[in-house]
């Protein structure tokens, strides 16, 4: 099967990458001729035009900036006719996807950056007419990246402040645990693999394990024991409420860019 994945950008090039080793054969875009070469010295196959690369396709991902979606499908319209399209392209909706691209097969998704470890939980939104046939098709790609949900579009605000945005709130607990670690006399290095592998090993408790979070804690605290005394200092600051905010406010401003860019299309 032929990708075409327009954008070689950190999410393009992670589709590209990943794709190629799962046997996909696969050909990205670029405009810049400096990211060009570094994407064929990772042994890519590059193209600067668009339209050849979607005419050569079967699938064609949209991996640009959402800015830049309304012109690159402008652009490939009709070189993507009757294709199926994947966008990654945040606050972009299916709606507007579909007045751009109407005789196109349109699936909208949000993965995050842990789709370059193959391991993204990918929030994906079939357009009404796609066949069952055409959204197996992309799950199965879909996969090689992460983890694929078919999910209702009005959530996709919400999914890309959580889930989008997740490896950044994830990784500012990594730093503050390593500095934890530094503090309490471990060295970096050491501080931050404990923390990754802790974030790891939490997640597969919850999602292979079957634990719920206050299962886990309740099987760390013992009475009198270690853990209670840093939990009893976890406490004396608001961390769900912090999180609370910090997903309410991404998940408006995904609506304020949404809405930006429909009313531009
Ligand atoms: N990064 C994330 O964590 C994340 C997570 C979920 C979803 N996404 C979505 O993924 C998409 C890509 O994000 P990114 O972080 O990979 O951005 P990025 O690194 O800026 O990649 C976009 C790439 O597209 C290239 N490009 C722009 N216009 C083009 C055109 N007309 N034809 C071909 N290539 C073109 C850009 O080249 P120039 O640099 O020369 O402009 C750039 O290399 C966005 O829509 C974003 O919303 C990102």
């Amino acid at each position: 099967m032929n990708i075409a994945v327009i954008g070689g950008g950190v999410i393009g090039e992670a589709v590209a990458r990943n794709l190629a080793k799962a046997g996909y054969n696969i050909i990205v875009t670029e405009k810049r001729s400096e990211r060009i070469r570094e994407l064929e010295r990772i042994g890519l196959r590059v193209t600067s035009n668009n339209r050849l690369a979607a005419r050569q396709a079967d699938i064609i991902f949209i991996c640009v900036k959402p800015k830049d979606v309304k012109g690159v499908l402008e652009e490939i319209r009709e070189d993507a006719e009757n294709k199926i399209i994947i966008s990654v392209a945040a606050a972009v909706s299916l709606s507007f996807l579909r007045k751009l691209a109407p005789k196109s097969k349109i699936i909208r998704t949000m993965p995050n950056l842990a789709l370059i470890v193959s391991e993204s939980f990918i929030a994906y939104s079939p357009s009404p007419d796609l066949s069952q046939e055409d959204v197996e098709v992309a799950v199965k790609i879909l996969s090689v990246l992460g983890k694929p949900y078919m999910i209702d579009e009005s959530h996709m605000d919400a999914i890309t402040a959580l889930s989008g945005c997740a490896p950044a709130y994830l990784a500012l607990i990594a730093e503050a645990l390593t500095y934890a670690g530094l503090y309490a006399g471990l060295d970096r290095e050491l501080s931050l693999k404990i923390a990754a592998q802790a974030m790891i090993g939490t997640g597969k408790l919850i999602l292979e394990g079957g634990k719920t979070p206050s299962q886990i804690r309740d099987m760390v605290v013992t009475p009198g024991g270690v853990t209670i005394s840093g939990l009893l200092e976890l406490e004396g600051f608001p961390i769900r409420h912090a999180f609370i905010k910090a997903v309410k406010a991404a998940t408006e401003k995904s609506i304020e860019i949404s809405s930006q860019i429909s009313s531009e299309g």
